[in-house]
């Protein structure tokens, strides 16, 4: 009998400690001071972000987003249902308008044709997320957004370290906005990161960020005093996050070449005989890089998908399904006047997740492959 085998473990590669103990020893816990540079100008370099702010969250760095983009009453913005609550409730809270879209047929990313059919001439922003890391279809959509003079925001709190032919994910929007939640690859418990494609944000960022103040342009000596200029809010991190990331981010390439060895490892064990079972494994698109997040399942039905998880936990292993359709939620179900979103559904209905954490021996993963084979089989 193997032992438990949890949906996630975060992950630490011992250094974490060490750096926090020095943040401590620095006397300087609260935001911006030496690890959170250091995070910023890794990410800056390491991907090419024009500038990147850390945030308390990714929906903070959503937030923000929101705010810089002077979203209000009367904006449209468009959101793959399929998605996490944040992705929607930054915009919502300013006000917006939040429009629907459905997800492929073949993966859960957000429909190219769908959005089409949505943007109005009050559509102001598309927000895309990369779902399980993997990029969406993004000359698509900047041929849609371009045409209606229409914004990009990237919710890619899941694509750290992902590409779209080449280009890293979360430098196409005009924002990109990153989680390092305990459940993330990169992580510092709960932590964000805004990246700002545009110069025309910078500034304004920094403001938004530090509760609507001039205070970063202070502390750099730019200027004398500082005082209150704009709406903004407290979205940055404490130096103690940022300490922790800053360990994860110097072993990122540890980190990911492990997660794709376990991701390589469920594929090639699941995915022949799964699709002979019509159980659709994860595509990859020839755009995109596999930054293995997650590796998922959709089931035929939902009674299989919760029949799999049920059997999964008996034996100890902790696979989890995610995403209720935003548009069918208590809160928002009664305002959804757009089309049935019969992908988003599906997704929602049928998709499970398999454990995938860097700590998981390749003997975990085939005992979770076999068992998966025996439930499935069972039940055909
Ligand atoms: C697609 C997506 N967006 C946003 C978030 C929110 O991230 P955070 O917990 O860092 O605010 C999540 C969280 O998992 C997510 O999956």
């Amino acid at each position: 009998m193997i032992n438990p085998i949890p949906f996630n473990k975060p992950h630490s590669n011992g250094s974490e400690i060490f750096y926090i103990a020095n943040a401590i020893n620095n006397n300087k816990l609260s935001g911006d001071g030496e690890y959170t540079k250091r995070c910023h100008s890794i990410f800056e370099s390491k991907y090419g972000f024009a500038k990147c702010l850390l945030t308390t969250s990714c929906t903070d760095a959503l937030e923000m987003a929101a705010i810089l983009l002077n979203i209000g009453p009367g904006d449209e913005v468009i959101v793959p249902s399929y998605t996490f609550v944040s992705t929607a409730n930054a915009f919502a809270i300013r006000g917006a308008k939040i429009v629907f879209a459905d997800s492929s047929s073949n993966n859960p990313n957000i429909c190219t044709e769908s959005i089409r059919e949505l943007v109005t001439n009050k559509t102001k922003i598309i927000v895309v997320v990369h779902y399980a890391g993997v990029a969406c279809d993004m000359d698509e959509i900047k041929k849609i957004a371009d045409s209606n003079n229409v914004y990009i925001v990237e919710d890619a709190a899941q694509a750290v370290d992902s590409y779209y032919k080449g280009i890293p994910l979360g430098s196409i929007g005009v924002f990109g906005a990153f989680s390092f939640h305990e459940t993330k690859n990169i992580i510092c418990g709960e932590g964000g990161l805004l990246s700002i494609n545009d110069v025309a944000y910078f500034e304004r960022a920094e403001i938004v960020r530090e509760k609507g103040t001039n205070r970063s342009a202070f502390f750099r000596g730019d200027i004398d005093k500082y005082g209150w200029v704009d709406i903004g809010s407290s979205f940055l991190p404490s130096e103690l996050n940022a300490a922790y990331l800053f360990a994860q981010l110097e072993s990122i390439e540890d980190i990911q070449a492990k997660r794709k060895s376990i991701w390589r490892l469920y594929d090639e064990s699941i995915s022949a005989w799964a699709q002979k079972l019509g159980i659709v494994t994860p595509e990859i698109p020839e755009w995109a890089t596999n930054n293995a997040h997650m590796y998922y399942l959709v089931c035929r039905d939902m009674s299989e998908r919760d029949f799999v998880i049920s059997e999964l936990r008996k034996l100890g292993i902790g696979a989890v399904f995610h995403y209720q359709s935003l548009h069918n939620s208590n809160f928002f179900k009664g305002k959804h006047k757009g089309p049935i979103l019969s992908n988003s559904e599906r997704y929602s209905d049928c998709l499970l997740r398999l454990p995938l954490y860097y700590d998981m021996t390749f003997e975990q993963v085939s005992f979770i492959s076999d068992s998966l084979n025996d439930i499935l089989l069972r039940r055909v």
